[in-house]
């Protein structure tokens, strides 16, 4: 394809409108092959992407082969005009029937052990699972009338993109009428500052709790805090005190679920944690079904006999909620692939997440130690960050947005993406089946970018 091709400035995308966007023509692993507005083509070393991808080479090819004979087959009936197998059904009429298939591949993973009357909702994209998370919290909560309730968020979160969102702030308009934000620890805190916050959340639970039906936590935030992990002892203290109060908990982990945390080999981050039984409802999304389709959701811990005995169901609803045979099948065979290795039933190559976690710690902390104290690690398992330090950035008179942009043009030298996140820093999510020689390419890269930083900004 030619720059004059390129033609795709009209979509509205994260870049300023009517602005060309790169093109990804093909990928290789982490590699992508990028064509320029320009119409130069580029190889980029791809490693954020923001948890958007599992698997690559022949296990995304395993994962999609099921789905891709249906839809031939399903092709070729139509071409001859005969009766097809369903490909979508809008909600009103019925599901597709690899809804079962998903479900029961879904059900493998749940992080409640007890017999529950566990329900899911499904939708296309992580924000629609919060709000359908947040949904039924409110509805679980409503015993009689409906009231004015409320979610708590915390403070620095990211529950979906800036602009609409629960969770994220946006200049667009209020969202103090459905979300109230709770004090919660950062990468910065020390441990007493850390207990100095959660004092301010019992307040804070104290004042607002009679209007609160849920609130909602990241286990080990995305974009908002750069892959900070929260310290479980003090999130289960939070969960207790939410408990007490009656408050429902949602677990967002629609970017560090799926099993890419590495503490166990469980689906579900607060499952590893072993704080599952807090947890009411898990939202889920990201590469479920490769990325190649869009899926998300949310899995409810039980309460499926309360709404079935109100005639009711999850409100946030759409045209196309759970209609996408093509994302059902993809997200089953991810889900037993997934199962597959966590049981340990299958010797799934280069499956060691915990291994790979290691590789990457190793790395990123020389990176940090290079850094002369710019940048700070955080993460675990298969998502880390790098956030850049505020208190370096005073301490050496240079902006945190300086040294992003610098970060930027250095990382576009190296041809290296990472995900560059608001807060100021990247997160590097890689492929599960990533290689070790990928891992340390990765490092090589951003390492080299961030000397060069340092030595541009004169660090
Ligand atoms: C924790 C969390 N929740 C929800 C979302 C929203 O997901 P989506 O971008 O698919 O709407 C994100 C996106 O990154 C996220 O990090």
């Amino acid at each position: 394809m030619s720059a004059a091709q390129n033609n795709n400035g009209h979509f509205a995308g994260r870049i300023p409108v009517l602005t060309p966007h790169n093109i990804t023509s093909s990928k290789s692993g982490q590699f992508h092959l990028q064509i320029l507005p320009s119409g130069d083509i580029k190889k980029v070393l791809c490693c954020g992407l923001a948890c958007s991808e599992i698997f690559s080479g022949p296990l995304l090819g395993r994962c999609l082969m099921s789905g891709n004979v249906y839809e031939q087959k399903c092709i070729e009936k139509l071409m001859a005009g005969e009766e097809a197998d369903t490909l979508s059904v809008h909600t009103s009429a019925g599901v597709p029937a690899a809804m079962s298939v998903f479900l029961e591949a879904l059900s493998k993973h749940l992080p409640w052990s007890e017999k529950v009357d566990w329900f899911c909702s499904l939708q296309s994209e992580g924000a629609s699972a919060v709000l359908a998370a947040v949904d039924l919290s409110f509805q679980l909560r409503t015993e009689k009338e409906a009231k004015d309730w409320k979610v708590g968020v915390a403070s620095t979160s990211y529950h979906g993109p800036p602009s609409t969102s629960l969770g994220s702030k946006t200049t667009l308009f209020s969202k103090s009428e459905t979300q109230l934000l709770y004090p919660c620890p950062s990468p910065y805190d020390t441990p007493e500052e850390m207990e100095m916050k959660f004092a301010q959340y019992v307040e804070w639970l104290n004042l607002n709790s009679s209007t609160l039906a849920s609130i909602l936590i990241e286990p080990q935030w995305g974009s908002s805090q750069c892959a900070f992990c929260w310290p479980p002892t003090l999130l289960e203290k939070y969960m207790l005190e939410a408990k007490k109060r009656n408050l429902l908990i949602i677990s967002d982990e629609i970017m560090c679920g799926m099993g890419r945390h590495g503490v166990s080999k469980t689906l579900f981050l607060t499952k590893a944690l072993n704080l599952h039984q807090h947890i009411d409802i898990v939202t889920f999304g990201k590469s479920i079904a490769t990325g190649a389709f869009p899926l998300s959701g949310c899995l409810v811990k039980n309460g499926g006999d309360v709404f079935n005995k109100r005639g009711k169901s999850v409100m946030q609803s759409h045209t196309y909620s759970g209609s996408c045979v093509r994302s059902l099948m993809a997200a089953a065979e991810v889900l037993n692939v997934l199962d597959a290795y966590f049981r340990s039933v299958n010797d799934v190559p280069n499956f060691d997440i915990n291994h790979k976690g290691n590789v990457l710690r190793q790395l990123f902390l020389e990176i940090a130690e290079k850094s002369k104290g710019l940048f700070m690690v955080n993460g675990q398992g298969l998502m880390w960050g790098l956030l850049i330090n505020k208190n370096t950035c005073t301490s050496k008179n240079v902006d945190v947005l300086e040294v992003m942009n610098s970060m930027k043009a250095e990382c576009n030298t190296q041809n290296v993406l990472p995900y560059f996140v608001p807060v100021g820093g990247v997160m590097i999510t890689p492929l599960f089946d990533v290689d070790e020689v990928v891992l340390r390419e990765i490092g090589k890269r951003i390492g080299a970018a961030i000397e060069n930083v340092i030595h541009k900004l004169k660090i």
